[in-house]
């Protein structure tokens, strides 16, 4: 019986698991890698701003917190979820998100278009004991946030960080960072965070 180069590859499984590993990696190169050049993903959408001091103290505590466990921030382009949302995410509104919080799982709404949509004082409230204002919820609360200081001193060296991965920090954003979350609380910083989000893109149909 003639070999073919077949039956030599299916008879030596070592050969077999490189040939495969070989193939999934062009595969995946193929497809992820001219993404990291495509203007539609990496360039910011008009108007979007690196996140403020408060903000991204915010963000760092809606990490610490595992938000991301029940909320997404990924608004996927189908009707139901527009109709709801608003515009779909677009890849330009995350370039500074590092990492980004778009999760998968949604135990609550999608997060991604939320500033904008209540007051302040909403959030306050609903992050104090979300069940004041949406009695069937099953949220935590997050009372605490709300007696927790943010450390000034935290601010700058994170905010020199994400300008070292590209993030346009100017050298006075990080003079000014510690002062300008002096005396504010995590909810403070949580609230300026949520009311940040998405909004470049709200009203766009
Ligand atoms: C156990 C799951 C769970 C966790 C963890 C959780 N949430 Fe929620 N969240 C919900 C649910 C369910 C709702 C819908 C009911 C409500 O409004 O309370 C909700 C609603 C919200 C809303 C209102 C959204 C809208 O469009 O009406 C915001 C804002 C929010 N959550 C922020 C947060 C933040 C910030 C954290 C982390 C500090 C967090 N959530 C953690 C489950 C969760």
């Amino acid at each position: 019986m003639e070999t073919s180069g077949h039956a030599i590859i299916e008879k030596n499984l070592g050969l077999l698991i490189v040939l495969i590993i070989v193939a999934i990696s062009f595969g995946g190169l193929v497809e992820i890698v001219p993404l990291f050049f495509q203007k539609s993903t990496t360039q910011p959408v008009s108007g979007l701003k690196p996140y403020t001091a408060l903000q991204l103290s915010g963000r760092d505590v809606y990490i610490r917190e595992g938000c991301y466990n029940c909320h997404s921030q990924m608004i996927r382009p189908f009707r139901a979820e527009t109709e709801r949302y608003g515009h779909y995410s677009v890849a330009g509104e995350f370039v500074y998100d590092r990492p980004f919080q778009w999760g998968s799982k949604r135990t609550g709404p999608d997060l991604a278009r939320v500033g904008g949509r209540y007051s302040d004082d909403w959030h306050r409230v609903h992050l104090i004991n979300p069940r004041d204002l949406v009695p069937e919820s099953n949220m935590p609360a997050y009372k605490f946030l709300a007696d927790t200081p943010i450390d000034p001193a935290s601010v700058a060296p994170k905010m020199r960080a994400l300008r070292r991965l590209g993030v346009p920090y100017s050298d006075e954003d990080i003079a000014k960072a510690a002062e300008s979350v002096k005396g504010r609380t995590e909810m403070d910083a949580m609230i300026a965070y949520l009311q940040g989000l998405g909004t470049l893109l709200r009203n766009v149909r």
